[in-house]
């Protein structure tokens, strides 16, 4: 007999659209159980996870090694609030120091909250150190980026949907095209404080940028006395087969903006991390989070930047990646118009008059694989950095198989 307390997917779908505001326009699968790259739904049915939680999961799901971690610290001391100091967040900050090559870091929650410290520490440091009049400071942003959707963030954002109805938006931020120096060039000026990129545009559907333009991006920077801010929230942590995006060009931004993976997948743990000349200009009750560094979230953290000090994530990355770009790069001109990727990430543009990119997502669904769409005909790939060749050849069998 089956247990009529345990919900079916039918029943899970129309309980969490009574009840929960529809934020997100999920795929039709309800899971309950994750281990590694594969997850498995209330019908027991098993998928790959090639979304990987926006790379949140890039050591997959419940790492054997994290847990125990998350574990031994659930059962000493979760929370303290910075009201008092705990004795995990010293040895985080600076193993993250140490990861990043900065003096030190500011831990916050979600990625959106560490861009708002971003842009917060950015304007502060324009008018202390750079010498902006207060209320003058500028941000260049680029187009299609995607930095989280508090209401600062969307005030620049150009994705109508993210973005209508939420005015009035904050000012002080200008637009210009993703890869284009001499645009960038032309919009900085004594006012400017920062420039606030992506290396790579993760939600913009895996674009990478002209080559050597990351490089300019910092001259620039130089050049205007601007904070180069790097958004590696989704780009970071070993994803693209580097510790950083940035580390493709060998460029170093003054803030690192990090989030998603530094929580492992457990726990919601973001941070930036710059130098005392730009952290520095933040004082007690300037900026701040009841959870931010409480010790779960740094054991965890932690535990994270540990793993990636020894390597292996951003080699497994790096070669997979070159597995996965072999395996796609024949579907080019056979249902894809184009791909990119770099690492273990990749954006797959489907050609017109093939499925639109929600219904590759529900073809790849039926076939055992979970991705996520973006911008109509576009599918992102992300699958953990710990699936097998064999995993990342069943991804390309399943594309190759949905996009006819
Ligand atoms: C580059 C980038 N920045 C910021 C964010 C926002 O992070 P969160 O959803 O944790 O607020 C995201 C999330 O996808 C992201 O990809």
């Amino acid at each position: 007999m089956p247990d009529p307390t345990v919900l079916d997917t039918g029943a899970h779908i129309a309980l969490t659209e009574r009840y929960a505001a529809h934020n997100y326009h999920p795929l039709p699968v309800v899971l309950e159980h994750g281990e590694g790259a594969w997850v498995t739904d209330v019908e027991g049915r098993r998928y790959l996870d090639c979304l990987a939680g926006y790379s949140a999961l890039n050591f997959g799901h419940g790492h054997p090694r994290l847990l125990a971690r998350a574990h031994a610290q659930l059962d000493r001391l979760t929370l303290t609030s910075r009201a008092f100091l705990n004795d995990q967040l010293g040895p985080f900050a600076e193993s993250l120091c140490r990861l990043t090559g900065k003096e030190m870091v500011l831990p916050m929650n979600t990625g959106a909250e560490a861009v708002e410290t971003a842009i917060k520490v950015a304007r502060k440091w324009g008018y202390r150190v750079k010498g902006v009049p207060e209320g003058e400071a500028s941000i260049v942003v680029m187009e299609g980026n995607f930095h989280g959707r508090t209401t600062t963030i969307v005030s620049f954002s150009d994705d109508k949907v993210a973005r209508d109805e939420y005015g009035p938006y904050t000012p002080g931020f200008r637009t210009v095209t993703y890869g284009d120096a001499d645009a960038l060039r032309r919009a900085v000026d004594d006012t400017t404080v920062a420039v606030l990129l992506e290396p790579v545009q993760g939600e913009g559907g895996v674009v990478i940028p002209p080559e050597g333009y990351l490089r300019e991006v910092r001259a620039i920077c130089d050049e205007a006395g601007a904070l180069m801010v790097a958004d590696e929230i989704q780009s970071g942590l070993a994803r693209t087969g580097r510790t950083f995006a940035c580390d493709h060009e060998d460029v170093v931004p003054d803030v690192y903006v990090l989030g998603k993976a530094l929580g492992g997948g457990l726990y919601p743990v973001s941070a930036i991390a710059a130098d005392q000349a730009v952290l520095g200009v933040i004082s007690p009750g300037s900026h701040g989070s009841t959870f931010g560094g409480n010790p779960l979230a740094a054991a965890i953290g932690h535990e994270v930047v540990a793993m990636l000090e020894e390597g292996t994530f951003q080699a497994d990355a790096a070669r997979l990646g070159r597995v996965l770009e072999e395996g796609l790069r024949p579907l080019v001109g056979a249902g894809l118009d184009a791909i990119r990727v770099r690492g273990l990430w990749a954006g797959l543009d489907v050609s017109p008059g093939g499925p639109t990119g929600r219904e590759l997502c529900e073809r790849l669904l039926a076939r055992g694989v979970l991705a996520k769409d973006t911008h109509g005909s576009t599918i992102r790939l992300a699958p953990p950095l710990v699936v097998t060749d064999d995993e990342v050849g069943r991804l390309v069998d399943a594309v190759a198989a949905s996009i006819g």
